[in-house]
């Protein structure tokens, strides 16, 4: 017995130097894995544009389409929302979740689930609206560096496959995605938990009564996305704009509560909240700051462009989505007060009140307050440092 147990000098030692190599090879595994590990200075920053439907947010995100170090796409989970468009938000919510955070990773082998077997980037949607699938690697068409023309790109790029959108993916700084698909934070801690990604939202909000005279003026267009945001219950058709615009003013509030108030350790710094008006009335220095958060430089060249978009020079697409200049900024965003009836005011207002003293909307209680234009609605900047008792008991009512 004794002796089989016996182990020579020299295969002691190889065992033991055997040992160490494995000890050495386990803790540079352990250091890569450990999830407090910073991310390297030369990996790359994930930015989700959370915002809502009309709420300028297709302008925002040419504010990051536009910038030479960012690979941007539109809306992804449309992919996912129109394959299944018979069923609820909350049914699709980690479909929609796990899109993109393979997205977030220039993985498209996700999109296999919801797309054509003869895949090619045009049938990404709102493909030409990227400014990276315009300029190469994806295509030759607009140098890096330069803004580019979304017609053109419409009728000049594509390619077989998706090999080109991922080598261009790879081969920026940040990715930024848009979505109007996500209703709470929670979903997403895996994301922020993630170590191979940066994760930071911009939260984009609106006046929610500036909201829903934008979405009347294209109602056809939303009955699809309300009936999902309204988990196809049966509503009647005069009160579908009022619920749906109450779900999404409570996700506001609850995805702002959890950012703000209570935030868990992995989403602190991570949040940034941005009011459209305040975009509409000082543009460079608020895309200036959202700039500033996610680690990118202002650009000559982006600051020309972003001036002239919402100065109202030139027709470009940017600038109609955005439907603002300088001269009218004000006049745009109070466009609703001469609209709106007051009886829909007053209703979208009992809907959203909760939000909108979070956000600093202020309400109005009668058609004159409505019609008196020197009253400003706005509460001025830095300031949704609102009454936390006053706040729930209408986070509750609304
Ligand atoms: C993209 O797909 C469409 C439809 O399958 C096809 O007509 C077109 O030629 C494709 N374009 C490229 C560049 O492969
Ligand atoms: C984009 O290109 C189209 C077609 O060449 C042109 O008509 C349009 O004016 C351009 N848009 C901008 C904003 O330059």
């Amino acid at each position: 017995m004794s002796s089989r147990c016996k182990v020579s000098y020299p295969s002691l030692i190889v065992l033991v130097f055997l040992q160490g190599v494995a000890l050495l090879m386990f803790y540079g595994w352990y250091i890569q894995v450990k999830p407090q590990t910073p991310p390297p200075s030369q990996s790359k920053v994930h930015v989700l544009l959370l915002s809502s439907w009309r709420s300028g947010s297709s302008f925002m995100g040419q504010v990051f389409s536009q910038h030479p170090s960012v690979f941007y796409l539109m809306e992804p989970a449309w992919h996912v929302w129109s394959s299944a468009p018979r069923v609820g938000a909350r049914f699709l919510r980690m479909a929609v979740r796990d899109l993109i955070q393979r997205v977030f990773q220039c993985d498209f082998s996700v999109m296999d689930s919801y797309m054509p077997e003869q895949r090619n980037m045009s049938k990404i949607f709102m493909w030409s609206h990227s400014r990276a699938l315009c300029s190469p690697p994806a295509c030759p068409l607009t140098p890096r560096g330069q803004i580019s023309n979304q017609t053109q790109c419409y009728h000049t790029c594509d390619a077989r496959g998706l090999q080109k959108v991922e080598d261009a993916c790879n081969s920026y700084s940040h990715v930024v995605l848009k979505e109007v698909r996500f209703f709470e934070l929670e979903s997403l801690y895996p994301l922020l938990r993630d170590p191979t990604l940066d994760f930071r939202i911009v939260h984009l909000v609106r006046d929610p009564r500036a909201v829903v005279r934008s979405k009347e003026q294209s109602a056809a267009s939303f009955v699809r996305d309300n009936a999902i945001v309204l988990e196809q219950r049966n509503v009647p058709a005069s009160e579908v704009q009022f619920q749906s615009i109450q779900e999404i003013c409570r996700s506001h509030i609850r995805i702002n509560e959890r950012a703000v108030l209570k935030p868990p350790p992995f989403l602190k710094g991570r949040y940034k909240l941005v009011r459209f008006e305040d975009i509409a009335f000082n543009p460079l220095k608020e895309i200036k700051e959202v700039y500033d958060f996610v680690g990118l430089q202002m650009t000559p060249k982006l600051e020309d462009w972003i001036v002239t978009v919402t100065h109202g020079k030139g027709r470009g697409s940017v600038r109609d989505a955005f439907d603002i200049t300088s001269r009218n900024a004000k006049a745009v965003t109070q466009a609703w007060r001469k609209a709106l009836p007051f009886s829909k005011v007053k209703k979208i207002q009992d809907a959203c009140k909760g939000a909108m003293s979070l956000l600093g909307y202020r309400t109005v209680d009668s058609e004159k307050e409505q019609k008196n234009m020197d009253m400003d609605l706005l509460v001025p900047h830095e300031p949704f440092k609102f009454d936390w008792e006053a706040g729930t008991e209408e986070a509750a009512r609304s």
